[in-house]
């Protein structure tokens, strides 16, 4: 099997068993709360009667679900992409559950493959999901396409991994990393600039992260630069 299809194999293994098995917004897990960072634009629209929102692999909706809570007095939707069966299932189940279900739009389809249209969101944002795109020139179309797409005074944010190394807790074996994209830290940080040269920067951190994941059955420690 090809290392793309491997990875794939594997990303859809590890999350259609979190969405299965983890509840949204239930401590324990990561899917516990929206990411700060992500509401936190939430006030840059505030004056705004019309919203509209992207969610590039939006999983469940553990940010876009808290998102459409916000703008549920406002015109406009949060747009969804993801790529998994289960991810765009439990969105619709869980937008539904939490009343908001009319200012979601689910949408299953890769984000690369997804239209963005010109000038149109206020907010486009993806968390832990553009590390799997399937190769940088589909990675660079895609921030492209969000530039393009996002509306005058409009906000992207991007939370992605990078620097990772994934390690097996039995045996302390280093382990090829599942993902698509193995950007070095400094070595995005300056496409970003780049790409990003004549926007204003809000915020711009990098994080150590690490979290427990499951390969194979085994128990493996996913660390990163985030
Ligand atoms: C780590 S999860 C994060 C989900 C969500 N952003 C969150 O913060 O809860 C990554 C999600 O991205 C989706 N994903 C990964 N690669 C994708 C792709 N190329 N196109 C669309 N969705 C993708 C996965 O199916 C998964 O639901």
């Amino acid at each position: 099997m090809k290392r793309l299809q491997m990875i794939r194999k594997k990303e859809k293994e590890y999350h259609d068993d979190c969405y299965e098995n983890l509840e949204l917004f239930k401590p324990g897990s990561w899917l516990h709360k929206p990411v700060k960072t992500v509401m936190d634009l939430m006030c840059n629209f505030e004056s705004l009667d019309t919203v509209n929102v992207l969610d590039l692999g939006s999983g469940v909706g553990r940010n876009s679900i808290p998102i459409a809570e916000i703008l549920k007095h406002k015109e406009g939707k949060v747009v969804c992409i993801d790529l998994l069966e289960s991810a765009i299932t439990k969105l619709e189940e869980y937008s539904e559950k939490y009343g908001v279900s009319a200012k979601i739009s689910p949408v299953l389809s890769d984000i690369a493959d997804y239209m963005i249209p010109n000038d149109y969101f206020n907010l486009i944002f993806s968390v832990s999901s553009l590390e799997h795109l399937e190769s940088e020139e589909r990675f660079d179309d895609v921030i492209e396409n969000m530039l393009y797409g996002t509306k005058k005074k409009g906000v992207n944010c991007i939370i992605i991994s990078t620097g990772v190394r994934e390690t097996r807790m039995d045996t302390g074996e280093h382990i090829e990393p599942m993902y698509e994209l193995m950007f070095e830290t400094t070595y995005l940080n300056e496409k970003l600039e780049k790409m990003y040269n004549n926007w204003k920067v809000l915020k711009h951190t990098v994080k150590p992260y690490e979290v427990e994941i499951s390969r194979d059955g085994s128990r493996v420690l996913l660390e990163s630069d985030e």
